[in-house]
């Protein structure tokens, strides 16, 4: 089968596509035909190691997984023994950002990770892109108490988390001013913003309106900005640490010292989100939104262009010829 393959930490032209042996299931395990998966941020933190945090994590010296890819849609093609969670032929996806090994054609899998079938209708690409976002735009939005009628901004609304916050939030009652470029004003609007700001003409925080939350999804401002549309009680997220580590300060001493609050989450819920997903997907109230789709064969060409900071939604790998 067909792997993509680093051997060492580093830009994009380290990875390479090889033909290496397919794994089989031990007990307990499934072999999974990816027909999807997508490149996103933290494969590409994965792939260069940086922050250089990654590296207590993904080995210190040189990747302990030689395969990148932290999620995938596929077809469970044999299960171990002990496995009666899936069968043979089930369409099913999932999500572990401690990494699956899934930009390769198969897949090996303990039956217990995070994962569900995949709702009929569904593609495998169109599953593919629901769950990264997803995963840590629900993991970051219920660290905060708010609901129907609240008004929320999502800064960086386009990206892979941002449109899935957005349509999270949407879900829920809550009103939603979404923050975008000028090319994405219509899409964001289709996924129901309630109000759009084009960042290119204008400066959020500048905002005459106030909000229960603002949810940075793309680390791009800082709480000391964005703390005047804040309404006395509301609270900050940012998906990035922030200038010297400061979102993860003020998130233990906002809480006791200020009136509005920094929440730095950690996102863990990983099956919940998979669940919640599911169900989103079957009812029609998720759009995930693929911005392009590459073959295999041109892994670096996908990770140069997430790289850029400027893809929108998704970016997809397809494993299948
Ligand atoms: N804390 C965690 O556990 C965690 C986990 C995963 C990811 N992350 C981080 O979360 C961030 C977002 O991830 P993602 O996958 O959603 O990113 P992404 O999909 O790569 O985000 C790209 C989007 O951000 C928009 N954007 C770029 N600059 C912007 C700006 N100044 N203002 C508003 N929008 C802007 C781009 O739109 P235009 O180019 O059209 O402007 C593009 O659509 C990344 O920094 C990632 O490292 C954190």
């Amino acid at each position: 089968m067909k792997a993509c393959i680093h051997a060492e930490y580093g830009p994009p032209s380290v990875l390479s596509v090889r033909e290496v042996e397919k794994p089989v299931p031990a007990d307990g395990q499934l072999l999974i035909k990816v027909h999807a998966s997508t490149v996103n941020r933290t494969d590409c933190a994965m792939l260069r190691a940086k922050p250089f945090v990654m590296r207590f994590v993904c080995g210190f010296w040189r990747p302990k997984k030689q395969t990148l890819g932290t999620d995938f849609a596929g077809e469970v093609e044999a299960v171990g023994n002990d496995v009666t969670r899936f069968k043979v032929g089930n369409r099913i996806f999932g999500f572990n950002d401690s990494g699956l090994c899934s930009h390769a054609q198969y897949l090996v899998v303990s039956a217990d990770n995070f994962m569900a079938t995949i709702p009929d209708g569904i593609s495998y690409e169109q599953a593919a892109a629901s769950i990264e976002g997803a995963h840590y735009a629900q993991n970051f939005i219920n660290k905060v108490q708010i609901g129907a009628g609240d008004r929320v901004l999502v800064n960086g609304a386009s990206g892979a988390i941002g449109s899935a916050a957005l349509q999270l939030l949407k879900s829920e009652g809550i009103y939603v001013t979404a923050v975008c470029n000028t090319k994405n004003l219509d899409l964001i609007r289709s996924l129901g913003a309630d109000r759009v700001i084009d960042y290119l003409r204008e400066d959020f925080t500048q905002d005459q309106e106030v909000y229960d939350f603002v949810f940075d999804a793309v680390g791009k401002s800082s709480f000391g900005k964005c703390k005047r549309i804040l309404k006395p009680g509301g609270s900050y997220i940012s998906s990035e640490l922030g200038w010297m580590a400061q979102n993860l300060f003020f998130a233990l001493t906002t809480p006791w010292l200020a009136r509005r609050k920094v929440v730095f989450p950690v996102p863990l819920r990983v099956q919940e989100s998979v669940d919640l997903v599911r169900g989103l997907l079957a009812g029609g109230k998720l759009k995930p939104v693929i911005d392009r789709s590459y073959p295999l064969d041109a892994v670096t060409e996908a990770f140069t262009y997430v790289e850029t900071g400027q893809k929108t939604g998704n970016v997809i790998l397809l494993q299948q010829p």
